[in-house]
């Protein structure tokens, strides 16, 4: 039975993510921005989490801290977009909001709970491929893009800091119908949590991009 501490379950990927990890008779720590889901399982806690807000960064940490458990795997799946879609133009306003979740305060709460992630431990980014240099081949959503690619970056740096010790990874789950994704989506949360779930239990080479169990272009 691993603990997993996954961001952002109260809906989308995240949801899926710890019902699948629950199905499996793991110990699942998520977070909603309420501190609370429609949903309950006997193996599920949910902890009150906003990545905009510093103080709530460090509230959640010190809760996690003192269950005294230690974290086999943290996915940092929160994240937000603009909804600027169709729109190249940059917005700085949009960029600061986008970054202050996506970025800064994903990198405080790793931070912050580094210390209890076990060594062989497995931190995976849920990024997007919007994030990729190679890919992006369009300038709608410029805030969200940046943000991911900067993910990506931290995964690196991270997983260079942690080389032998704890595998990081980023990953684009795909076009998933969400929130986000929206409902022209071509995939289902379950089906794109099932592949992360299936990487998080993989010994694979750290520092990697992923999609569907395969490596991704930077
Ligand atoms: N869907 C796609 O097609 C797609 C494609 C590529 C990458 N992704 C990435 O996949 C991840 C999950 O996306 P999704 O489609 O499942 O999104 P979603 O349905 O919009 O869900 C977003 C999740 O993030 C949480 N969240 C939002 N703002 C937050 C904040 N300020 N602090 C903490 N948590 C916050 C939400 O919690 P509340 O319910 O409490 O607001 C919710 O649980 C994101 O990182 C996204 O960028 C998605």
């Amino acid at each position: 039975m691993k603990t997993v501490l996954i961001t952002g379950v109260s809906r989308g990927i995240g949801k899926a993510l710890a019902e699948r990890f629950l199905q499996n008779g793991d110990f699942v720590v998520g977070t909603s921005t309420k501190g609370t889901s429609d949903w309950t399982h006997e193996n599920l806690t949910v902890l009150k989490l906003d990545l905009s807000k510093s103080e709530s960064i460090e509230e959640c940490a010190e809760q996690i801290i003192a269950f005294g458990k230690k974290i086999d795997i943290l996915i940092n799946n929160a994240g937000i977009w603009s909804g600027a879609e169709d729109d190249p133009v940059l917005r700085i306003k949009d960029l600061r909001k986008t970054l202050e979740v996506n970025l800064f305060g994903t990198a405080d709460f790793t931070d912050r709970v580094l210390p209890l992630v076990n060594d062989g431990g497995h931190i995976i980014n849920i990024s997007s491929r919007a994030g990729s240099l190679s890919y992006v081949h369009d300038a709608e959503y410029p805030d969200y893009k940046i943000s991911k690619a900067a993910l990506n970056m931290f995964t690196r740096m991270l997983a260079i800091r942690f080389k032998d010790k704890i595998t990081v990874s980023s990953v684009h789950p795909g076009w998933v119908k969400t929130d986000m994704g929206g409902s022209d989506a071509d995939m289902e949360p379950k089906e794109a949590a099932e592949h992360i779930f299936k990487l998080a239990y993989t010994p694979v080479e750290t520092g990697q991009f992923w999609f569907k169990g395969e490596k991704f272009p930077w």
